[in-house]
């Protein structure tokens, strides 16, 4: 008799984080300037940085900039790698700041200072048998290439991202097996800004230059594939995307056509062509429709032919459930991913709706389409943590979110049949949140000291959840 409660040998346990929202010493080790460093804090900045006429200069008279100090990582690493270790963590993702290797990110020579930083995490990383897997883009492109180049709409940025990951794959080839390019590519398509480095100017003008910055997205990606399996022949390189299930809001066929077409567009479109080279059939019709002409070079398309992706990273938060006809007061609040309330669902204090049985929908939807491993590299809940007279910090909540979905994960192995190579939860550290720059949206495992309006001593404690992971990963998931 199969024992249905237990994970692979050798799956991959651990947490997520990454550069910019860590790490800290903005300027330091000749670090350059990224998108995040010029993100003021508070709930307003992705709606302040989606605005064309947003600059990406430093204003400190007018704005915080949470980013800028992080949580410290940069000089506090080795107290946070020891606290994952106590967690028996075997593997830790993170991100590298390609502006700590290209400050600028059109330089010819990386920058010495910025590789050694990430020599020294990978040590010590190691040191604790700790596997490191690596976003080589998290959000985190230089200034410069999106004032002077407009970011991902110009081509030469793929010249200067192949710089890029020749000179981390060289650098990092004893150190680093696991890779993933673009952390959830298909963000683009909501926040160009963030992922592809543009703001749109005017809706209807948004279709050309986004899709034309995918492409170069994917030859990039596919350019990274082809050299990480050239220089790391032992290494396993993803994509990232984000995926959220669409539902229909009920069994109009109107709704469930409109929730298909929903979901094959944000979730499935750039997975489409990372995994299996191509272009679907669906997306080339929408091109069509609305006027896309790509601009492809010769070659383009043999190479995101030949050069696929090993496994598929994905973050898992939420839901979304989708009618084709709604109205302001159907909409859900705080979902970025918009959509209309679920009614059997309860959201979080930001509004994200809790579905741990559409994580597992997740994994089979995937599965089903792809057929490769699986790596969830996010998932968690954002919460307020109160510490307690005592010191301690009581977050059953947060136990109660991440032991559901792991029970999701382990029925969609066990049950359904579906491969996956590993589970790291977002911000298993406390950190900046990406969306609000929020410091009290906590993720963590471990409490940072550290506050919204910048206060703190940025002690690092450990929550309830610290001790209970600890046996989630010691039992094999089967605690
Ligand atoms: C993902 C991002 O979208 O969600 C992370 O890859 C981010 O960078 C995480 O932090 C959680 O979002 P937020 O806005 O709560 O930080």
């Amino acid at each position: 008799e199969q024992n249905n409660k237990r994970f692979p040998e050798g799956f991959l346990w651990g947490g997520a984080t990454a550069a910019n929202q860590m790490e800290g010493g903005f300027h330091e080790g000749n670090k350059g300037l990224n998108i995040a460093d010029v993100l003021p804090g508070g709930k307003e900045r992705l709606k302040l940085l989606m605005n064309p006429g947003f600059n990406f200069e430093i204003d400190e008279e007018k704005y915080t900039y949470p980013n800028h100090e992080g949580i410290d990582f940069y000089h506090r690493y080795k107290e946070d790698i020891a606290l994952f270790a106590e967690m028996g963590f075997k593997a830790f993702r993170l991100s590298i700041a390609w502006t700590r290797i290209f400050p600028n990110g059109d330089e010819l020579e990386p920058n010495e200072e910025g590789l050694a930083f990430y020599d020294r995490v990978f040590d010590e990383l190691h040191k604790h048998g700790i596997e490191p897997v690596v976003t080589i883009s998290h959000y985190e492109m230089p200034v410069n290439l999106v004032k002077e180049y407009r970011g991902w709409r110009n081509r030469e940025v793929v010249t200067f991202f192949e710089r890029y990951v020749n000179a981390i794959f060289n650098r990092y080839k004893d150190k680093v097996k696991y890779w993933m390019t673009f952390n959830e590519i298909n963000s683009g398509l909501m926040m160009p800004i963030m992922g592809l480095g543009f703001a749109i100017e005017k809706e209807e003008d948004k279709y050309q230059p986004t899709y034309q910055a995918f492409h170069h997205q994917f030859v990039a990606s596919s350019i990274a594939v082809k050299a990480c399996h050239e220089i790391i022949p032992e290494s396993q390189i993803g994509c990232m995307i984000i995926f959220a299930p669409v539902y229909p809001f009920d069994s109009n066929p109107e709704n469930v056509l409109y929730a298909h077409q929903e979901e094959r567009l944000f979730n499935n479109f750039c997975a489409d062509v990372q995994v299996r080279g191509e272009y679907p059939a669906f997306i080339k019709r929408y091109f069509k429709k609305h006027g896309i002409e790509l601009e492809i070079q010769e070659g383009d398309l043999e190479l995101i032919k030949e050069h696929t992706v090993d496994y598929i990273g994905f973050s898992y938060y939420m839901s979304r459930t989708e009618k084709k006809e709604k109205t302001e007061l159907e909409k859900a609040q705080g979902n970025m991913l918009a959509g209309v309330k679920n009614p059997f669902l309860k959201a979080s204090d930001w509004g994200w709706e809790i579905d741990p049985t559409g994580l597992r929908t997740s994994l089979n939807k995937l599965y089903d389409r792809y057929e490769l491993p699986l790596f969830i590299v996010e998932n968690g809940l954002g919460a307020y943590d109160k510490v307690e007279e005592d010191g301690s910090i009581n977050d059953d909540y947060r136990i109660k979110y991440l032991s559901e979905h792991i029970a999701a994960m382990r029925d969609a192995i066990n049950e359904d049949g579906v491969e996956m190579i590993g589970y790291t939860s977002w911000g298993c550290i406390d950190l900046v949140s990406a969306s609000t720059g929020e410091m009290s949206k906590r993720y963590g495992f471990i409490y940072v000291d550290k506050h919204d309006d910048g206060s703190g001593t940025l002690a690092r404690k450990k929550k309830k959840s610290f001790y209970w992971y600890k046996d989630v990963i010691a039992s094999n998931g089967e605690k």
